[in-house]
């Protein structure tokens, strides 16, 4: 245990092997200039996770995990107390962008920085967010809407993930979408096409999920029996939406390249397929598909920086967002939560990470309304 500051440490849960996560007291983190410290208030957990901490992901361990994370800003440093960049002040909610691009690369230079070749994420290339304070840039921080519950807010990075994935297929208001696997993404997909006002089929073999796809607004859901999709029925469905084109958009969320491949078959002739599920298992194409139809097979990765659009269609939504919320756990019962996480039988949407409450850091200098906001 390393502490400069002998009144003030943070905790960090660190994954230091393989199902091993260890609370560790650390130096709290201090402001800088254009770096604020978050306390964090909230953090849940995706898949990406679950290989982390089953080691089985590209990063060496130890790591602080944490990617989808919101907090408050505990404090600010006094030059940007003083200038009011970004209008930031000390109690303010806010979301973390964990996402940081090189500005350098063919693909930054393009204004495609969600596909950086050097792009790192926090809690998965660089410590991340499951620590009860955290040191992050101010361009990094999303203001939270103030009728979103902080408990969601994490949820807008898996959110503008699946955004991406909508605004890569060009979704327009009416057209007919088929969305399959109704995982967090898939699901998340699914809110914001019907947000735009697109006919919306989510497929997936999970019937719980199913149920929960209905939940969130999806027009109509269809069960998959593999090797048998789409039945005759579902496929009569897909014609009479469409005069016999099929869907003009589809979202592969599963990362299974046999969902991808019955994409590329039941997709409109010049439609669009998008690939934001990712999988290191091999796809078999009939290149003639591709060409004949003039079919646009697009992958997608991260977002273009769209937490702050991810927030607000969170806040629009979160009546029927909630439900994708199913567990909750404490900060400091992090082994259950990933347990949970894996367990094929717990049901889960999302779980999230709730951090304890905790006073206001002292002697540090406040704007007027600072501290006072929950
Ligand atoms: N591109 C990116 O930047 C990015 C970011 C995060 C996650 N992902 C990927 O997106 C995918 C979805 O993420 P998630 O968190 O929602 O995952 P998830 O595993 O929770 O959900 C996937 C769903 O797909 C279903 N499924 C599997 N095979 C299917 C098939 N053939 N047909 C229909 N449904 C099927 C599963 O039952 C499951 O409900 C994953 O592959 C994940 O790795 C990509
Ligand atoms: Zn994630
Ligand atoms: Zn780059």
């Amino acid at each position: 245990m390393t502490s400069t500051t002998p009144h003030h440490t943070a905790t960090a849960a660190v994954t230091t092997s393989r199902r091993i996560i260890e609370y560790r007291g650390i130096a709290a983190p201090v402001p800088a200039p254009g770096r604020a410290v978050i306390r964090m208030a909230s953090v849940t957990l995706c898949g990406t996770d679950a290989h982390i901490w089953d080691d089985d992901y590209a990063t060496e361990l130890p790591i602080i995990q944490g990617h989808e994370a919101a907090g408050t800003i505990a404090a600010l440093d006094s030059s940007d107390l003083d200038s009011g960049t970004g209008g930031w002040s000390v109690g303010d909610r806010v979301a973390i962008s964990p996402m940081f691009y090189c500005g350098q690369c063919h693909a930054c230079s393009i204004g495609r920085v969600n596909a950086c070749r050097h792009m790192s994420v926090y809690g998965c290339y660089e410590d991340g967010s499951l620590v009860t304070e955290q040191a992050v840039p101010l361009e990094k921080l999303y203001r939270v809407p103030e009728t979103l519950d902080l408990s969601l807010a994490p949820m807008s990075e898996p959110a503008s993930i699946a955004m991406q994935a909508v605004n890569r297929g060009r979704a327009q208001a009416g057209e007919t979408v088929l969305v399959s696997g109704a995982g967090p993404i898939g699901l998340l997909a699914t809110v914001y096409l019907k947000d735009l006002g697109c006919d919306v089929t989510v497929s997936d073999m999970n019937p719980a999920r199913l149920t929960l796809a209905t939940a969130l607004g999806a027009d109509r859901t269809f069960a998959v029996t593999p090797g048998d999709f789409p039945t005759a029925a579902q496929r009569t469905v897909l014609d009479q939406l469409t005069r016999g084109d099929g869907p003009s958009l589809v979202i592969d969320a599963t990362g299974a390249p046999a969902s991808v491949a019955t994409g590329v078959d039941l997709v409109a002739t010049a439609g669009r397929v998008v690939c934001v599920g990712i999988s290191d298992a091999e796809l078999r194409l009939t290149l003639r598909t591709l060409a004949v139809k003039e079919i646009d097979l697009l992958g997608s990765r991260n977002s273009q920086n769209l937490i702050g659009e991810a927030l607000d269609l969170l806040d629009r939504h979160q009546d029927s967002i909630g439900a994708l919320l199913t567990h909750r756990f404490a900060f400091t019962d992090l082994d259950a939560a990933f347990a949970t996480l894996v367990d094929p039988t717990a049901g889960v949407g999302k779980i999230a990470i709730d951090f304890p409450e905790r006073p206001e850091r002292p002697a540090r200098p406040a704007s007027p309304e600072g501290g006072s906001r929950p």
